[in-house]
């Protein structure tokens, strides 16, 4: 298969990060383009191309575009959200390191789109690194007349800020990040109103990943139709897959989605680390479930892992593991992980990753119950407490990944309650 990278096309430039370069390569080059259309026309084509977000819920970026209200006074606001926490994830920090430019000329195309005039970057805490290429980017972007006033004299205006999270998974989520936007603790917001009705500073806002608006420049250049000839029917574009845990080669790749799981692992990421088999592959995020090693040939496109039983597919942040791996150790992993990041509003997702991490700690001491794992399921069914009840999507990926991994990988976890002889980690 032979595929031109695109959102990675300037990866091993030397000075990439510079806005001569990218502007030598052909970057800001969408931006006459766009502001030869009306705002409502882009987003239709934005809608036509079937880009769908890459934040991990894969919903149509253009079909969100139209639920601003027509007619606002304003401001309307675009929140980009770069605050990347979810494990395995490293997708859009890639994009910051190597091609910076992409990254604004995707905030300002997809803002004229929308008719945002101020546009916020969040950006996770610990991107202390990121957050200066980006300011970098942002200031010689100004110089140049990309940013401000007038831009490039096609009348429209638009501020840039980048704002910096304070190290919090949960600032993620679109709510919890325009909470913190705002200066106040990043609790998620119950919705309805979604941001495009009320979000930062109780104003229409439109949310958008990273990679998602990184997409639209290429959009605009290249139409609709390119965009849908990549990819699968309903998963059109190029993805950047991050691939971690025990592979030869880990790292982003960016190819087609819908390519299947198993020939990212062996094709790209340069197969199994020493020589090991696949016991398992998280698809998309410690959020999304787990693929069996049985379901590797799965397409890692917005529908293959959700038909094999996991979430969806999430950021495409894949983990592998080998057949070494202990899967309940994994999951424990997992499970604190969301315990810890629990902002706590909400009581299923408070008290219940507290009680599986608990019980799965147990089960490791050598401890289990006999109705442990019927219990855990339970809880994490769409029946039980957890799935569907809270704010926020956070208790949803708890109880996801839960559910995958014991049942899934039951006999081993059954093993490990009827092993007396079983270690704490
Ligand atoms: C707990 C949680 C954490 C999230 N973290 C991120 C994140 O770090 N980056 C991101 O783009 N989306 C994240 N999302 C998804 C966002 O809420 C939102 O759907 C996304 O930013 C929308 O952009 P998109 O449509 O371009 O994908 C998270 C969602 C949840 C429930
Ligand atoms: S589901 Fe969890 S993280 Fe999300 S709002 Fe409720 S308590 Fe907070």
């Amino acid at each position: 298969m032979s595929f031109e990278p695109v959102l990675t096309k300037n990866v091993g430039v030397k000075d990439s990060q510079k806005l001569s370069v990218y502007v030598e390569r052909g970057g800001y080059s969408s931006l006459p383009k766009a502001f030869a259309m009306k705002p409502d026309e882009l987003t239709d084509l934005v809608k036509a191309s079937g880009l769908r977000g890459r934040g991990g819920a894969g919903f149509s970026a253009g079909m969100k575009w139209t639920f601003l209200p027509k007619d606002h006074p304003g401001p309307i606001y675009m929140a980009v959200n770069f605050d990347e926490s979810e494990p395995g994830t490293f997708k859009d920090r890639y994009l910051c390191d190597h091609d910076p430019h992409q990254i604004l000329e995707g905030i300002i195309v997809s803002s004229y789109a929308t008719r945002a005039t101020v546009a916020y970057i969040f950006i996770r805490g610990e991107f202390h690194l990121q957050a200066k290429i980006l300011q970098k980017a942002v200031d010689e972007a100004y110089e140049a007349g990309y940013f401000g006033k007038n831009i490039q004299g096609s009348g429209y205006d638009l501020e840039c800020y980048v704002h910096r999270g304070a190290g919090a998974y949960i600032c993620g989520e679109e709510t919890g990040m325009l909470e913190a936007l705002e200066g106040k603790r990043g609790w998620p917001r119950i919705k309805p109103p979604f941001p495009a009705i009320e979000g930062a500073f109780g104003k229409p806002t439109v949310v958008n990943n990273v990679e998602t608006l990184c997409c639209v420049p290429h959009i605009i250049h290249n139409g609709a139709d390119w965009f849908t000839s990549i990819g699968t029917e309903k998963s059109a574009g190029p993805k950047l897959y991050g691939i971690s845990g025990h592979v030869n080669k880990p790292g982003v790749y960016e190819l087609p989605l819908g390519v299947t799981c198993r020939d990212l692992i062996e094709k790209y990421a340069g197969g199994m680390r020493n020589g090991k088999k696949c016991k398992g592959a998280i698809p998309g995020g410690v959020s999304m479930g787990v693929l069996h090693a049985d379901e590797l040939d799965c397409p890692l496109d917005f529908d293959g892992p959700g038909q094999r039983g996991c979430m969806g597919l999430g950021t495409a942040g894949v983990i592998v593991m080998d057949e070494d791996t202990c899967m309940v150790s994994a999951l424990r992993n997992i499970v604190h992980f969301f315990k810890h990041e629990s902002c706590g509003q909400c009581t299923p997702c408070r008290e219940g990753s507290g009680w599986m991490l608990k019980t799965l700690d147990r089960i490791l001491a050598g401890e289990g119950k006999k109705d442990d794992l019927d219990n855990m399921i339970e809880l994490c069914d769409a029946q039980g407490s957890m799935p569907g009840k809270t704010i926020c999507g956070l208790a949803d990926g708890t109880a996801w990944a839960a559910k995958n991994f014991i049942q899934k990988y039951r006999e081993e976890f059954e093993a490990k309650i009827e092993s007396a002889s079983a270690v704490a980690v």
